[in-house]
């Protein structure tokens, strides 16, 4: 493993794993191929520009002869995929870039990686492929139950992997990771939103009774569990990969606005989520047993995220007056003006 591309790599958590790869692994080449959709930004990857083993393509996975080329050039021996439509919300509004990318891009770059017989291959995927859980905590062997089109499109696109491992023993490894959180994050996702949205003593829209609960893993714990996986997890293996902190979610946005020193009155009640999963839990004791354990809590996690939003409105405030201003309106004007 030298050469290995990180597709998805400008958006939140693949240029997160471009950086931590670059760090971690003196001898590795990092190309990062992404397609810079709304979430990919140029700007996530700014820290290492410079960097001589570092590269970018700009690519759509489903697009096998752009992917081919920089395969070629670059002679990548090693592909992690987190290239993918990854918003809920933009999914019931919209569900066929879902399929586009989530389902028939993974299925390119699988053929990619069997043609150029890679030794690797690694796909991000999500606790959302299970569905809701009332109580206890999912197991990899539990069925596949998913209820937006975005998790439903990432579990195509995972039942893809296991396909390629099984049919054609292609080297495979699969995470299903949960909530994560951290810099970089687009803020049309819970916590980039409502801080951002506090910052600016805007209201948070909270969907539903704010009951529901997601299990929050920090962003360089989600980075140092997939290089686990990638490096140590068995072929054809699939890995939980939760933080191991449930919260409601009206805990999470009254810890933020408690953070930013800001008044529980913004919270705003809105129409819930279509198909809203209650409660998301995962059982990771496959992956702590190959030695992987989060570093960070979760209230300093947050207290860093908080902070660094605070640090760099030179990043998120161009996005939220760009693309972004439309489709908050469309998903929040009539929910906030009915609130
Ligand atoms: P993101 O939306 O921030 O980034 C996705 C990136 O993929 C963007 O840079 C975008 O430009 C790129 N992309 C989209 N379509 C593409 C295409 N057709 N070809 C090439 N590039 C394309 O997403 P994220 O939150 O960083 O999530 C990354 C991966 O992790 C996704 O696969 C997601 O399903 C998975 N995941 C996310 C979370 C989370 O909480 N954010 C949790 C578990 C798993
Ligand atoms: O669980 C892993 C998944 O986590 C990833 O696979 C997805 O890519 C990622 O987007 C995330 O999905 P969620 O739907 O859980 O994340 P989101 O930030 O959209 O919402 C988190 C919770 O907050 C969820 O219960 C819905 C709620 N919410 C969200 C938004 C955007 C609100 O109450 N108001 C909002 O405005």
């Amino acid at each position: 493993m030298q050469n290995i591309l990180v597709t998805g790599g400008a958006g939140f958590i693949g240029s997160n794993f471009v950086r931590h790869l670059l760090r971690e692994y003196p001898s590795y080449h990092v190309v990062a191929y992404d397609k810079l959709t709304y979430a990919g930004n140029l700007k996530n990857l700014l820290e290492v520009h410079d960097e001589p083993r570092y590269r970018f393509v700009r690519g759509d996975i489903a697009d096998k002869h752009s992917l081919a080329q920089a395969i070629r050039e670059h002679n990548i021996d090693t592909i992690v995929n987190f290239a993918a439509e990854s918003h809920v919300d933009r999914s019931i509004l919209e569900p066929d870039a879902f399929i586009h990318t989530d389902v028939v891009g993974t299925y390119v770059l699988l053929e990619a990686a069997r043609q150029f017989q890679l030794e690797r291959f690694h796909q991000v995927s999500t606790d959302e492929v299970y569905g809701s859980i009332p109580e206890g905590f999912f197991k990899e062997g539990d069925p596949l139950e998913p209820n937006s089109p975005y998790s439903a499109s990432k579990a195509g696109g995972e039942l893809m992997v296991r396909a390629y491992h099984e049919t054609y023993g292609l080297n495979t490894v699969v995470t299903r990771g949960s909530n994560t959180f951290g810099p970089y994050q687009y803020p049309e996702k819970v916590a980039p939103l409502f801080i951002t949205n506090a910052i600016d003593d805007e209201p948070l829209p909270l969907y539903g009774d704010g009951r529901q609960v997601r299990d929050w893993l920090y962003v360089e714990d989600h980075c140092s569990g997939i290089d686990l996986a990638l490096h140590r997890g068995a072929a054809g293996e699939v890995y939980n990969l939760g933080g191991g902190n449930e919260r409601h979610n009206i805990d999470v946005t009254r810890l933020i606005l408690r953070l930013l020193g800001k008044p529980d009155s913004l919270i705003r009640p809105v129409a819930d989520r279509p198909g809203h999963d209650r409660r998301y839990a995962l059982d990771c004791a496959r992956l702590r047993a190959l030695g992987w354990q989060p570093a960070w809590g979760f209230e300093a996690a947050m207290a860093e995220t908080v902070a660094w939003y605070r640090q760099n409105e030179w990043w998120w405030r161009p996005i939220k007056s760009g693309e972004f201003k439309a489709y908050y309106q469309q998903q929040y004007g009539q929910r906030l003006t009915a609130g």
